[in-house]
């Protein structure tokens, strides 16, 4: 990761969205220009799908456009965060290079009419990418908007090609060196499966009954390497031309086919977007556990929060509003854990094409509707608070995220259908959350002697790697919570035999799981502290860890649910069930009380989110979200950075930036 910046560019943070001039004509543009002024709109993002006019035909540029409108957006003091156009190639080029289109893993090949359709493998498709990266990096390269470089929107798109099969063998020769080794690894004398020849060797197409695990997992991580390699190529056509900024915008938590630790380290400053699935409280946990993943991803670094809704969230089939204050308190929530900024998509909400329903900064209504007053009051606020730019976020709590875990609970065969990864995790970060603590997202082969607390749920598949680290740190005073179907496999899929979880966390826990014995849909089971766990059980003797909760009933009554050990100057917790919510988030806060991790107010009642940005001189900046209905007394009053003023009482719905020294 570079060290360069965009907010010294911009003088305090980023405000602004998407922009798609191309949708409208000359008085729109005029009234945009006004109104971004009244917002307080400094960085857009122009481009992201325009290729079909950047390139109207193969190698036919047109520029003159784009031109007009980056002259136009800089005199009105607008920077420009330019897209490459590369997620949504036009229709000449799905005619001219069908081999291009993505194949699902039935054999369908998709055609044009939507967007991201395009194989990642395809030599067209990566030529024709670089060759539109590196013709808009010459012509706009030291241009005086240009703020920031985003390549492509999103990658997802995966595909199940004759090019992705033929990739995936040359991943696969350097994986694994020889035929006889990725047998080996794939397990294939099991069902038949040996391959003779690297031709024999096919993506995970549609089979007849489960896949091969190894087989799925590895072209997991063959498509992230891909995708890591399509993004390098355009930042480097870029960086030919261009000293800016270069980034691409991941999402999270839906964002399923990528290793994100791999894709942030490419980037020069670590962007996403963030749609919560559920309103109210959950939208404002949600966006904790985005903005403190994403703040992960680039080691603590200030990150941008590239795109939010400003009223609508989806709830599977629906978009539901936002409620008054919430753009405010969601964009806060976004700029206390690390962003530098809160841009939108978009910023006029389209009149046609299949998103005119989504929602924007200046709504099919206009500037005299409740949405635009609020974006403009959100965008005031933003930039009352240009003294934090660049100013990190402290953490003495961490979560475990790794995508092999993520993958390998995706493969056929698995023990039961509930074990969740996405669930798990965010039910992780809630607990903590709840608790008013900051969390961390890290690796398990991360070093994690600076966290009181390390929470590792999930890890199905653990590296030896990871499991020597996790016991090293429980080792060097660390305290550890493992929860229940970890480290059951390593990083082949293959079982780790003579007890779970896998050896030598084993020894820092004290226990050796002997049998997993996954609970009925519905069913729960008691545990002797009054607790309950559903999905998972598991039969586990102490090998010189304390009980602290046994199972009473049935086979497993009596023996270890829940257990402590203490190792080296640390203590390893392992709970073997998946327990009640309630009952975790007791669990969770006990364990912050041993390991001694404050929560960040300890003075403020639940439900008033509380995080501090620390500047490298010693400044501090403590952000409070009241998501209560009701007004809370501020223990400790200070000048807030929104109001200008003293603070004594967060009302209803109100948030505060409180300068402390
Ligand atoms: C994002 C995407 C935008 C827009 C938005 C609407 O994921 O990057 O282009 O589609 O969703 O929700």
């Amino acid at each position: 990761m570079t060290t360069r910046t965009i907010t010294g560019r911009l003088g305090g943070l980023a405000f602004g969205g998407d922009y798609n001039p191309e949708q409208w004509d000359e008085p729109v543009w005029k009234e945009d220009d006004a109104l971004m002024r009244r917002a307080g709109v400094n960085l857009v993002t122009v481009g992201v799908f325009s290729w079909a006019l950047l390139e109207p035909e193969e190698g036919r540029y047109d520029f003159a456009w784009l031109d007009a409108h980056l002259e136009r957006l800089h005199a009105n003091g607008v920077a420009v965060d330019l897209a490459t156009p590369t997620a949504s190639p036009p229709p000449w080029f799905s005619l001219a290079h069908p081999d291009a289109l993505p194949v699902t893993p039935d054999g369908t090949r998709l055609t044009h009419g939507s967007r991201d359709t395009y194989c990642l493998a395809a030599p067209a498709y990566r030529n024709a990418a670089r060759r539109i990266a590196s013709a808009l990096a010459e012509r706009y390269g030291d241009h005086p908007a240009l703020a920031l470089w985003h390549v492509h929107n999103e990658y997802a798109t995966l595909c199940h090609c004759e090019h992705a099969a033929a990739a995936f063998r040359v991943w696969l020769r350097g994986r694994h060196g020889s035929l006889d080794a990725l047998n080996e690894a794939w397990g294939t004398s099991f069902w038949s499966q040996r391959y003779t020849t690297w031709e024999q060797v096919l993506p995970p197409r549609a089979t007849q009954w489960h896949k091969n695990p190894g087989q799925s997992l590895d072209f997991r991580r063959f498509w992230s390497d891909e995708t890591v390699a399509a993004y390098r190529e355009q930042r480097d056509a870029i960086r030919a031309h261009s000293d800016r900024p270069v980034t691409t915008n991941l999402m999270l938590p839906a964002y399923q086919n990528l290793d994100l630790w791999a894709l942030a380290r490419e980037l020069d400053v670590v962007t996403s977007d963030h749609y919560p699935g559920s309103p109210g409280l959950d939208a404002a946990a949600d966006a904790a556990f985005h903005a403190d993943r994403v703040r992960s991803l680039g080691g603590g670094s200030p990150w941008l929060l590239m795109e939010q809704g400003t009223n609508t969230v989806y709830d599977s089939d629906r978009v539901l509003g936002k409620e008054p204050g919430e753009i405010l308190r969601h964009t806060l929530g976004h700029i206390a854990r690390g962003s530098d900024g809160a841009l939108f998509f978009q910023w006029r909400q389209s009149r046609a094409g299949a998103e005119t329903w989504h929602s924007a900064m200046v709504p099919h209504a206009g500037p005299n509707s409740r949405i635009f007053r609020e974006v403009t009051q959100v965008g005031e606020a933003v930039a009352r608070l240009g003294e934090l730019a660049g100013s990190t976020v402290d953490t003495s709590v961490a979560v475990l995220h790794d995508a092999d875990a993520w993958w390998a609970l995706g493969v056929d065969g698995l023990p039961s259908a509930d074990l969740g990864y996405h669930g798990e995790l965010s039910r992780a970060h809630r607990a903590l959350w709840d608790a008013g603590v900051t969390v961390d997202l890290a690796h398990p082969e991360h070093e994690l002697s600076r966290y009181a607390l390390v929470v590792a749920p999930s890890l199905f598949l653990l590296s030896d790697a990871s499991a020597e680290n996790l016991r090293r740190y429980v080792a060097g005073g660390g305290t550890l919570l493992v929860q229940h179907a970890n480290g059951c496999v390593d990083d082949r899929m293959h079982a780790r035999l003579g007890g779970y979880p896998a050896e030598p966390l084993r020894e820092a826990l004290g226990i050796r799981v002997e049998e997993h014995r996954p609970l009925r849909t519905g069913e729960r089971i008691a545990l002797s502290d009054g607790s309950y766990g559903t999905v998972w059980s598991e039969s586990l003797r102490s090998e010189g860890a304390e009980t602290r909760a046994a199972y009473t009933h049935g086979m497993l009554a009596d023996s270890p649910a829940l257990t402590r050990h203490r190792y080296g100057t640390g203590q390893g917790w392992y709970v073997s069930t998946r327990l009640d919510d309630a009952d975790y988030g007791a669990l969770v806060r006990g364990l912050l009380q041993e390991a001694g991790a404050e929560p960040e107010s300890p003075g403020l009642p639940g439900g008033v989110e509380a995080v501090t940005r620390h500047a490298s001189d010693g400044r501090r900046w403590q952000f409070l979200l009241n998501h209560r209905a009701d007004t809370v007394p501020l223990p400790d009053p200070a000048h807030d950075l929104l109001t200008g003023a003293t603070v004594h009482e967060l009302p209803p719905g109100g948030c505060a930036v409180l300068r402390r020294t």
